[in-house]
């Protein structure tokens, strides 16, 4: 399609709006044809980036906004939170780090357009994949399916969203700046799995977003069934593969991922910028226009807002603004450098076709040549090892292994994606607050069954004792022993054997802790063995079993269970001793987290315990300090590395879950010269999956901040510190002083 019948296009869809006052302006629809999303009657190439508001503080938004604007992005795109905006069924809360129209209006101010992936289903690694818990109790429900309560309430957030969005005047067609909105999200597994059924959902989920009147369009992601005129857009590491379902559609990659998530027990993540600069220009010479780079800012799962179970509370991804908001060298270069690339080759990319030359085996040209004498092309080296010599329009032209080479003009190149131009930088942790004066509160285990919340035969299913208001659920149960056991008098220890769905346990015996075990993101059930020691007489078992995060993700995730399922005993006279149906008593949660003790208003008459040594502290312990804000701007961690398992608050603040356990994975070398995995490219095998844990300077006032740690398995508090974060350019520059 010619340029000219855009416009005719765009000028039958713009209303030029005249109020009493005078003058407005003029407002249009977004719009696309088979090139592009129009905007303002102008086909546009768009760079797009994530970054999700309740991952980060209000303080460090503007910031986040404006690095995204100069690394050359044109779009915020932000997932909304329904978990967060709506706590329980009618009552919404949108401040503070919730606060979505600030956020938007934000990025309207720096100038840049908003991609609203409403969903409500958003998967993000987010606890629950962003429902509230509330809605698996609603009567009759079943989740993203054709299913009269769950369409209801999705319609309701949506509708909300939407009305908000419409009274602040924030889509594009009201001036404001949404361009885009997302219904549902990654849907197509479910609509294969679900059949009949998942595909009346989908359908009806896009005539709902339709039926909103929104004036931009919407988009369905990972369908590729979408209704039109929705689009349905691609994610993944790479999209050149990806065509729109109908020729009238622009090519659009929703999620281009920078890096990965991380989980804990596994190793960290890392996407060569080369590659991604790579993938990027792959999917742009084949006629695509629009990339959101999933994440630009991934940022911090404060709290116990992380999904899973397992994933960490920190959300970095490996992007190129890091999880504190500092630059990531080169990505963030690299690709800026690739954008300004792009952006010289707009005019011919959105105005031509492309013709593509085989230039020998490995090698080809993409030629953008438009009628109006436009002309931009990429030259391709798909060899892994090779360099690329090949000739184009009479020049010769040499490439790295696996790159493009950018010729805005058909002559000059102006960006390769293997040469990287941009210095790296090197970040260090520096200690600020060491040495801290810690006070101590245990959590007495064998108080718990004092105030039982109920005692029931047989096992109940954690979620739906405690509705996920906390991550602890205790099982406790009384066993007597009879002194003529022989295991009694051989001195032997007996096995207690436990069946959990997931996701965490410690095993207490008498109120001691016996030991510990975890499942895993993809086997979340495990089964421990322990040797427990009992005497004669009367026994208390106390089970803690722990979530740690719900899933995010898979069919029908809301029906998987956690919590324990079947307890029993070996070794007694008359062999296996099944507790299973034994009488148990449940309390929910930790008694430090009914006295609100994470906060500086908590109960007063707790007795804090000085600490005066510095080893291990028992199992179930609380631990206290009070520290001044470190001087500066740099921004700030906790090293938790002396630790074991718990959770961390600042003023009343949740940092997020912290755990040490070491990471474990295929920490080979990485190079950037290959189809990229998330198996590839892994860091940090044999250390603990997350050491730092961001703390928001915003959190904090300039002295007597309140520190609280609750670790469940023990660890050293006088090895916390609180560090800053340092990034700079390497090699570190010697700045010679020339006088003259
Ligand atoms: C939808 O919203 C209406 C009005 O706010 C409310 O009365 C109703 O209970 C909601 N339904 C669901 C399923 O959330
Ligand atoms: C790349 O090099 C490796 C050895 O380093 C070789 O096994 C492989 O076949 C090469 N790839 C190609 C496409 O030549
Ligand atoms: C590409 O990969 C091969 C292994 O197949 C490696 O030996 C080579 O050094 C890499 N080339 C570049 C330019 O990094
Ligand atoms: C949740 O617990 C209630 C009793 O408290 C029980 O009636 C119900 O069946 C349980 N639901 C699930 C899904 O386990
Ligand atoms: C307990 O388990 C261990 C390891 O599986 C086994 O060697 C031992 O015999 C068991 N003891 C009893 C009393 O069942």
């Amino acid at each position: 399609m010619e340029a000219n019948s855009a416009a005719i296009k765009w000028f039958s869809l713009c209303i030029v709006v005249l109020l009493s006052l005078g003058f407005q302006g003029i407002q249009c629809d977004v719009t696309y044809d088979n090139k592009a999303l129009i905007i303002d009657g102008q086909r546009r190439i768009l760079f797009s980036g994530s970054i999700h508001y309740p991952r980060s503080t209000p303080q460090m938004w503007g910031g986040l906004i404006q690095k995204a604007k100069d690394g050359g992005l044109d779009i915020i795109d932000t997932y909304v939170f329904w978990n967060l905006h709506e706590p329980s069924p009618g009552n919404y809360n949108f401040e503070g780090r919730y606060d979505l129209v600030r956020f938007v209006k934000l990025v309207q101010k720096a100038g840049l357009y908003v991609h609203l992936r409403i969903g409500p289903y958003i998967c993000g690694e987010w606890n629950f994949g962003g429902f509230p818990v509330w809605l698996k109790y609603v009567p009759g429900i079943s989740f993203r399916t054709d299913n009269e309560p769950f369409k209801m309430a999705m319609q309701n957030f949506t509708q909300k969203i939407v009305q908000i969005m419409k009274d602040e005047n924030l889509f594009q067609s009201q001036g404001g700046p949404i361009i885009l909105s997302q219904i549902e999200n990654e849907y197509e597994p479910e609509d294969k799995a679900f059949g009949s059924a998942g595909h009346a959902y989908m359908t009806w989920a896009a005539q709902m977003a339709l039926s909103m009147n929104t004036g931009v369009p919407w988009v369905m992601c990972k369908e590729f069934d979408a209704p039109d005129p929705l689009i349905n857009t691609c994610n993944g590491f790479y999209c050149d593969y990806f065509s729109p379902n109908k020729p009238n559609k622009p090519t659009m990659w929703t999620e281009a991922w920078t890096g990965w998530f991380s989980d804990f027990a596994g190793p960290n993540h890392q996407r060569p910028v080369e590659d991604l600069a790579f993938a990027v220009a792959r999917f742009l010479q084949k006629g695509g226009s629009f990339v959101n780079y999933y994440m630009y800012h991934g940022g911090t799962n404060f709290g116990r807002t992380s999904g899973g179970p397992f994933i960490t509370t920190s959300y970095d991804y490996d992007a190129p603004i890091d999880e504190y908001g500092l630059i990531r060298q080169p990505k963030y270069g690299h690709l800026k450098d690739l954008h300004k690339a792009i952006k010289s080759c707009e005019k011919a990319l959105l105005n031509a076709d492309p013709t593509v030359e085989n230039l020998g085996a490995y090698k080809q040209a993409h030629v953008f040549s438009s009628n109006s004498g436009d002309c931009a092309a990429f030259l391709v080296n798909y060899h892994p090892n090779g360099t690329g010599k090949l000739t184009f329009n009479n020049m010769h032209y040499s490439l790295p292994p696996w790159s493009i080479s950018i010729l805005p003009d058909c002559k000059n190149v102006v960006f390769n994606t293997a040469q990287v131009g941009v210095q790296t930088s090197q970040v260090q942790m520096l200690p600020t607050a060491t040495g801290l004066s810690w006070e101590t509160f245990s959590e007495d285990v064998l108080s718990v069954d004092e105030d039982k919340i109920t005692t029931v035969p047989g096992l109940l299913e954690q979620i739906n004792v405690t509705r996920d208001t906390t991550d602890y659920l205790w099982y406790t149960t009384g066993l007597t022993i009879r002194s003529y056991e022989s295991f009694l008098h051989q001195g032997n220890l007996l096995n207690l054997t436990v069946d959990s769905a997931g996701h965490a346990l410690h095993v207490f015996v008498n109120g001691e802790l016996s030991g510990s075990a975890h499942g895993s993101r993809k086997s979340k059930r495990f089964t421990f063995t322990v040797p427990v020691k009992l005497h004669a007489g009367r026994n208390r078992i106390s089970l803690q079993s722990i979530a740690v995060g719900l899933p995010n993700i898979g069919t029908h995730f809301e029906n998987w269970k956690a919590g324990i399922e079947r307890v029993t005993l070996h070794g007694l006279d008359k062999g296996e001793k099944d507790l299973t149906w034994n009488k148990w008593s449940y309390k929910v949660g930790l008694k430090g987290e009914d006295m609100n003790l994470g906060s500086p208003d908590s109960v007063p008459s707790v007795e804090w315990m000085k600490r005066t040594t510095s080893a291990q502290s028992p199992p179930l312990t609380w631990h206290r300090a009070y520290f001044d804000e470190p001087k500066g701007e740099d921004p700030l961690a906790l090293d938790m590395g002396s630790m074991g398992k718990g959770q961390v608050w600042i003023n009343g603040n949740s940092i997020g879950r912290y755990w040490t356990v070491k990471a474990t994975g295929d920490c080979n070398a990485c190079r950037y010269n290959a189809t990229f995995r998330e198996t590839k490219c892994q860091f940090g095998c044999g250390q603990p999956t997350q050491r730092w844990y961001h703390v928001p300077r915003s959190w904090l006032k300039p002295t007597k901040n309140l520190l609280v740690v609750f670790e469940e398995i023990g660890g050293d508090s006088s090895q916390i510190s609180l560090v800053k974060k340092i990034s700079h350019k390497s090699p570190p520059h010697l700045v010679k002083v020339h006088f003259d």
